[in-house]
């Protein structure tokens, strides 16, 4: 892609090295350049003299909050001044991300990030670009599929260098050519390991350190679907499998992220997938929801203890998501059934999870820890949905109005302005 020409520089963007060198504002025998170029004509001059109001002379000193900007004449713009103003022309462009459900993530990065990931060309907010997660360095697990593969993706988008952690290594490698077709490479490791074991767990930290030299984010996704059945038929080695993958594994993730962000002294922030299951007793089988519920609750104390090293450990609910885990291969039927589970009408989509994931790695939320935040289309907010379940709303039967309970005055109600009435 050419590069645009530099932008001009506003005043307050003049060179910060030059800024010793800078004249004082004192010279009355014409403009000079502030770079001590000497040239007359420089836009850095200052603009010409004149005569003060009290009609003192031709002082023009004033002070310096009321001076006028000094402008850098193209000559003088340092290489730094150029390269930034390039930048900010190039990040400009706002990049999408997952904005078509039907195309795979890694084709809908935007042609521009091809090449080597750099800050600041992913997001745009406010109109101004922001590279959300430049310079930091993440782990992910889970990362070869669902909602980790999203989360790899959108923070090598956002300028982080991820290392992919998952103990399917032919996902692995699908994950890494989509990588590369997006142009993010570079920035991403593969390792294949089960997060229930500690020397993998501990190796892939210490790939993060070793490849890119420090760790910032952990995201402790990686996940199955564990134990199902009546709990009267449960064996304990499926159970105890359900647990080491789903809370062993957040909890040798958060161990081995911890010492390395205390040690490095520079805070963190450490990100587990819990779920809505976690939350309830309805989601989903015995052992897969206790599990999450131990997530959530491991997330809350260890927010509490790394609290004081800056580390902030949060976790994410996400509701009902079209991944491999849940659809099994009926993906068709599910993007049908899903948009009605919840109020959202649309189906919970991986990229959806990997935005909470970008808002908590990110300084965005300096302030939050310990915290479990449902990303479900509204399917916690609906509750237990009695007005539905028991079909006692009488919106749905077109009426309106107030229903005063046994105090004695008569409750009112009436038919919706413009609803036809019982057919
Ligand atoms: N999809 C949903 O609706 C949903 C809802 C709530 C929570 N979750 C949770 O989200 C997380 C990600 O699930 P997903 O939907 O993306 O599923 P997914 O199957 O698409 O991805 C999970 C990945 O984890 C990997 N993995 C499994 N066990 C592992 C282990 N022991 N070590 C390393 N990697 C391992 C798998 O190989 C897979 O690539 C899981 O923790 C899951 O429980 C998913």
């Amino acid at each position: 892609m050419p590069r645009p020409a530099p932008r001009p520089a506003t005043g307050s963007s003049a060179c910060s090295r030059n800024r010793s060198a800078r004249p004082r504002w004192t010279s009355r025998s014409g403009p000079t350049c502030a770079t001590r170029c000497g040239r007359r004509s420089c836009a850095r001059s200052r603009p010409p003299t004149r005569t003060s109001a009290s009609g003192r002379g031709s002082s023009t000193w004033r002070p310096r909050s009321r001076r006028p900007r000094r402008q850098p004449c193209e000559q003088h713009l340092c290489r730094a001044d150029r390269r930034r103003d390039a930048l900010r022309a190039r990040r400009a462009a706002p990049v999408v991300v997952g904005e078509d459900p039907e195309v795979p993530a890694a084709g809908r990065v935007r042609p521009a990030l091809r090449g080597r990931p750099r800050c600041g060309r992913a997001g745009v907010v406010g109109g101004d670009p922001v590279s959300r997660l430049a310079g930091k360095v993440a782990v992910v697990t889970g990362g070869a599929s669902g909602l980790g593969l999203a989360t790899v993706l959108r923070f090598c988008a956002e300028g982080a260098r991820v290392v992919a952690v998952d103990l399917n290594a032919e996902s692995g490698k699908a994950m890494l050519s989509g990588a590369a077709a997006a142009g993010v490479g570079d920035a991403v490791r593969f390792v294949a390991a089960d997060v229930a074991d500690e020397d993998d767990v501990a190796a892939a930290v210490g790939t993060a350190v070793a490849e890119f030299g420090r760790l910032d984010v952990m995201f402790n996704n990686a996940g199955v679907g564990g134990a199902f059945g009546p709990v009267t038929d449960i064996e304990v080695e499926d159970w105890d499998y359900t647990f080491a993958v789903l809370v062993r594994g957040v909890f040798l993730g958060t161990k081995h992220a911890a010492r390395v962000m205390i040690d490095q002294g520079a805070g963190g922030s450490i990100i587990n997938t819990a779920s809505v299951a976690g939350l309830s007793g309805g989601a989903g089988p015995q052992a897969y929801s206790s599990a999450k519920a131990a997530v959530i609750n491991l997330s809350r104390s260890t927010a509490v203890e790394l609290a004081e090293h800056r580390v902030r450990v949060n976790a994410i609910c996400p509701g009902v998501i079209l991944t491999p885990l849940l659809h099994q291969g009926r993906e068709q039927q599910m993007r049908e059934l899903l948009p009605t589970v919840q109020p959202w009408p649309d189906h919970g989509r991986p990229e959806h999870i990997a935005g909470a994931a970008l808002f908590l790695a990110s300084a965005d939320s300096e302030f939050v820890t310990g915290q479990a935040i449902s990303v479900d289309g509204g399917l916690t907010a609906v509750g237990p949905d009695l007005g539905n379940r028991l079909q006692t709303r009488p919106g749905d039967a077109g009426l309106v109005g107030v229903n005063r309970g046994q105090t004695g005055v008569r409750s009112q109600i009436r038919r919706r302005v413009g609803d036809p009435g019982p057919r």
